[in-house]
């Protein structure tokens, strides 16, 4: 059994045969350009080519033009063409890519080896396949009535079947949204190779509602969307600029309605839907930490965006609610509830979030500053650190005291007495220094006939 790899950087050509040949009991065939692979075709017997891996650009002879020449030739045999570029077989060479032959895909790069031996697995029907099947998970909520997502939906049966709920293109109906979306099933699935562009629909959605002139209800709904959207993207590929554009958009629009909605109990009693806490969390965050920064007179639009940002990012690597409702209780309470793993991931995760913006451009170094400071504490008894205030970053000690509020009030609907009473609380418990600041700040931006 033979596979052809068509690639023109030699290292990871070599990488990947090697990769392959290794898991599979295969012999890959290397070839560094498309008019090379063509030749090869034509001279060797093809009947024991099961697949055909190739590049796209390349200065020889691109993927297209090898494209072309299998489909017309030797339809029968798989094209997984490799690619920086999600739309690639958009384009007018890459014409009767899927219809041609319906085992055709895409791999964008840069893919996880085990993601391409995986689909050559499924696609040469090999027995033992590993439990871990080429899905990804996608958050329950990520669904609004009358999209059309571009690809098949998978619910998860067991570890490693899984059922289709949806075909790609349809209409999400309200039926859809009743029988699966907040009704005990945590995720949905998307196969490996459809992910990119399952997300690059939604994020045109999210990007196209929220520049029409909402409500601020329905603005507040596209950015919970916005926020799952960032948050499966980060899980399943990471940081990258495409989750930076969509993350522009979605801060952009929490600091409008911020700012736009001054009664800020009527705005974060709003978002607080109670159905999915991290996503609610982060944009409540968001709200409350600008709109105590505009009760300051040295805020800027800059502050407020970074602000957003971090909300949005802080608690991501967490990957679920009760991780980050439990990553503010005591160590106590972690070592009762929770394995090792977990607890491990909740004292890294603020590491873990800063480190991933620092590789990332396009986001300001403070939000990763406000991240990593995000559970210290002004007595010097949070972590990862143990700071005490002197030491906590001017705009994370703002970042906190926001937390502590959206914390103390989420599950409950304060009356506008206890409300009073818990931003006492915080007054009492936040009184030095930057802390203090952001208490007053606090107390001046729900300073209104509610209380
Ligand atoms: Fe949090
Ligand atoms: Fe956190």
């Amino acid at each position: 059994m033979k596979i052809l790899y068509v690639e023109d950087e030699e290292a990871l050509l070599s990488l990947i045969a090697m990769e392959i040949e290794a898991e599979l009991d295969c012999q890959v065939i290397e070839i560094p350009s498309g008019n090379k692979a063509i030749q090869w075709l034509k001279k060797n017997d093809c009947s024991v080519l099961k697949i055909i891996i190739s590049d796209n650009k390349m200065p020889d002879g691109s993927g297209s033009v090898l494209f072309q020449y299998v489909k017309e030739n030797l339809p029968h045999i798989p094209f997984i063409l490799t690619t920086g570029s999600s739309d690639a077989t958009e384009h007018l060479e890459f014409q009767g890519f899927s219809t041609s032959n319906p085992h055709n895909s895409t791999m964008i790069k840069p893919f996880p080896l085990e993601a391409l031996t995986n689909r050559l697995k499924e696609l040469l029907n090999l027995p033992n396949q590993p439990a871990s099947l080429p899905y990804l998970r996608i958050s329950h909520s990520r669904f609004r009535k009358d999209e059309n997502p571009p690809c098949d939906i998978y619910l998860k049966l067991s570890t490693d079947k899984y059922i289709k709920i949806f075909n790609a293109l349809d209409e999400v109906s309200q039926d859809f949204l009743d029988k699966y979306t907040g009704k005990g099933v945590d995720y949905f699935y998307v196969l490996q190779s459809s992910f990119q562009g399952f997300s690059k629909y939604y994020d045109e959605q999210i990007n196209i509602k929220l520049s029409k002139a909402l409500s601020a209800e329905e603005k507040m709904d596209t950015q919970l969307q916005g926020f799952e959207s960032i948050q499966d993207y980060i899980q399943n590929i990471g940081l990258d600029t495409n989750v930076v554009k969509t993350m522009n958009i979605v801060t952009q629009s929490s600091i409008d309605v911020m700012k736009n909605n001054p009664d800020l109990f009527h705005l974060i009693e709003s978002m607080m839907r109670k159905e999915n806490y991290l996503s609610e969390h982060s944009i409540m965050i968001s709200y409350v930490a600008g709109a105590l920064a505009l009760e300051m007179e040295w805020v800027t639009t800059s502050t407020l965006q970074k602000l957003a940002c971090a909300a949005l990012l802080h608690d991501i690597s967490l990957g679920n609610s009760s991780l980050a409702r439990m990553s503010h209780e005591k160590e106590e309470e972690w070592e009762k509830n929770l394995n090792p793993e977990d607890i491990e991931k909740i004292k890294k995760h603020p590491i873990v979030m800063a480190e991933l913006i620092k590789n990332t451009s396009g986001i300001d170094s403070d939000v990763d500053s406000i991240i990593f400071n995000h559970h210290e504490k002004a007595d010097g008894s949070g972590y990862p650190r143990n700071l005490d205030h002197h030491k906590i970053f001017p705009l994370a000690a703002f970042f906190i005291v926001a937390e502590t509020f959206v914390n103390s009030i989420y599950d409950k609907k304060p009356t506008p007495k206890e409300l009073n009473q818990i931003i006492s609380e915080i007054e009492k418990k936040f009184t030095k220094g930057n802390f203090k600041k952001a208490a007053e700040a606090l107390r001046k931006a729900f300073n209104n006939p509610f209380i």
